[in-house]
Order: structure tokens, then C-alpha cells, then sequence
């Protein structure tokens, strides 16, 4: 991997753009007899923060790993518009491995992306600006059963950044967490896509949180049961730092609360 320092990056403006990035097109997704996705056409648009909400169960990760190239369409499909665009896949769970520190946790992307070579000194300064980025400078060489379930999710996005993605896909990432833990990384999650410091500047999140769907994204799909279709499609237009308290994020959740309730 180069050694790609965090100068700052003019073209990773994270305003949105009317340019397709993503385009899912009469989408359909089967697993035996059960269709998890059925005619779903949506397009997410470059520096887009797009939320996908959803009842349990209605295809949300389904729709991600789709996005991914993780499963194969029964029909339809997804058009990358650049293929070269490197995707970034942040689990619900963090999926470290017990017995690696948490730079090495960082480090395993690089490493599987060597095939064998030795990860060198450029791969490790990396790393530990990964570990900055999210919080965990302190934490390079503790192992994950000494850390918290948020500083657990903190490496686990760090170890997604490493790879330098332009579009990151979160599957409730940290829908595991105490709230106030959560709102932190939520936060962080939004300096950081702002900050300008990675290549990052799309990113989809599925939450089942409608007020942090509605604080965090430009933009909120909402699902129907499964299977999964377009129920709604609701821009939220409202400067940031945004509280679910303040009149206009406050009046599009309700407006979201009523739509998820089956009522207009
Ligand atoms: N690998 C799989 N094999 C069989 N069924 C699956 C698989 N993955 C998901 N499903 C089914 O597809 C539906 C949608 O699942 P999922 O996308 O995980 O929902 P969500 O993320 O919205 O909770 C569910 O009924 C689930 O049981
Ligand atoms: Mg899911």
C-alpha cells in the first residue's frame, strides 16, 4: 500500500453532488423462497450521507452486501458509476480478532491485501494516524478484550479507513452501543466524512434509529416490510451540527414517524 499521508484532499468535498455514484436499478434479491428485496430502484449520489431505514428483517443488510458484490441479484442490478471505486463494508459487530493488538487489528486489510509480504514502517505510521483519526491513538497495542464496546467499534472503523475507501457502507455500526456512546461516534463518524482528511465522500449507513437517520444524513430512504421496497424518499436539507430537537430536523422526524406507522 502507498504511503498515502492525510494531507488534504480538495476533490473529497463531501457537499452532494447531483452526480450518480450508485444506481440500483428494479432491484431483486432472493434467498430460496424468501425475497428479501423486490423492485428497489434508487440512486445515491456522489458526497451524498444517505440513511436507509427499515423494519428488522425488511432487507437493509441485505441491500448493503448487495451494494458490496457480497450477494447476487435474483434481477436488476447495481451500477457503480466509477469501477474503480473502492468500497469500505463496517459490520454491526466489530469482528476483531482476539489476539492481534489493535494496530494489527488495523493492519489485517493491508496484509490480506499484500498476500504474505510483511506490512513495512509506511503501513504501520498509517495505522496509528487511523487510530487518531478515531480516537484511539493511546490504544495501538491494547488488546480488544481491554477495550469498551465503542472503543471496540472505533478500531473496527479505523481498520475500514485504512483501505482508503470512497464510499463506506455501515450496517448499524453502533446500533450495539449505549446512547450516549453512540451519539459520540455518531459525531465522530460526521467530522470525520467532513474533515476532508481521507478519500472518503459517500457514504450509506443502515440505522432503524429515525432521529439519527434524520440528525446525520442529507438524505433518508425508508424501507417497507420485507420485501423491501421504496416507501419514501426524504431530503433533509438542515445545516449541521443538527439536534432531533431543533424545530426542522423535529418536524421531518415526525413527518418520518408517520410514514413508518403506515399513516401520511
Ligand atoms: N444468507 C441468507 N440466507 C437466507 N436468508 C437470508 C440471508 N440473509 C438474509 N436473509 C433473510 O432475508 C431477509 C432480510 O434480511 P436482512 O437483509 O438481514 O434484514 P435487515 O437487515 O433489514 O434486518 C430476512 O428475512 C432474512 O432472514
Ligand atoms: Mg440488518
Amino acid at each position: 500500500m502507498n504511503a498515502v499521508a492525510l494531507a488534504n484532499r480538495p476533490e473529497a468535498s463531501t457537499l452532494p453532488t447531483t452526480e450518480p455514484l450508485v444506481a440500483i436499478e428494479n432491484l431483486k434479491v432472493r434467498f430460496g423462497d424468501v425475497v428479501a428485496i423486490e423492485d428497489l430502484s434508487f440512486t445515491v449520489r456522489r458526497g451524498e450521507f444517505v440513511s436507509l431505514l427499515g423494519p428488522s428483517g425488511c432487507g437493509k443488510s441485505t441491500l448493503l452486501k448487495a451494494i458490496a458484490q457480497l450477494v447476487t441479484p435474483a434481477s436488476g442490478k447495481i451500477v457503480l458509476s466509477d469501477p474503480n471505486l473502492r468500497v469500505g463494508f463496517m459490520f454491526q459487530k466489530p469482528l476483531l480478532l482476539p489476539w492481534r493488538a489493535t494496530l494489527d487489528n488495523v493492519l489485517l486489510p493491508v496484509e490480506i491485501q499484500l498476500g504474505g509480504s510483511v506490512v513495512d514502517v509506511t503501513d504501520r505510521q498509517r495505522a496509528r494516524l487511523m487510530l487518531d483519526l478515531v480516537g484511539l491513538g493511546d490504544f495501538a497495542d491494547a488488546y480488544p478484550h481491554q477495550l469498551s464496546g465503542g472503543m471496540q467499534q472505533r478500531a473496527a472503523l479505523a481498520r475500514t479507513l485504512i483501505s482508503d475507501p470512497d464510499i463506506l457502507l455501515l450496517d448499524e455500526p453502533f446500533g450495539a452501543l449505549d446512547e450516549l456512546t453512540r451519539e459520540a461516534l455518531n459525531e465522530e463518524l460526521i467530522r470525520i466524512w467532513q474533515s476532508g482528511n481521507t478519500r472518503l465522500h459517500t457514504i450509506i449507513m443502515v440505522t432503524h434509529s429515525i432521529s439519527e437517520a434524520v440528525t446525520m444524513s442529507d438524505r433518508v430512504i425508508v424501507f417497507t416490510d420485507r420485501p423491501a421496497r421504496l416507501a419514501e424518499d426524504v431530503q433533509v436539507r438542515c445545516s449541521r451540527p443538527r439536534a432531533p430537537e431543533d424545530s426542522e430536523p423535529g418536524s421531518i422526524i415526525k413527518r418520518i414517524r408517520t410514514i413508518v406507522k403506515g399513516g401520511r
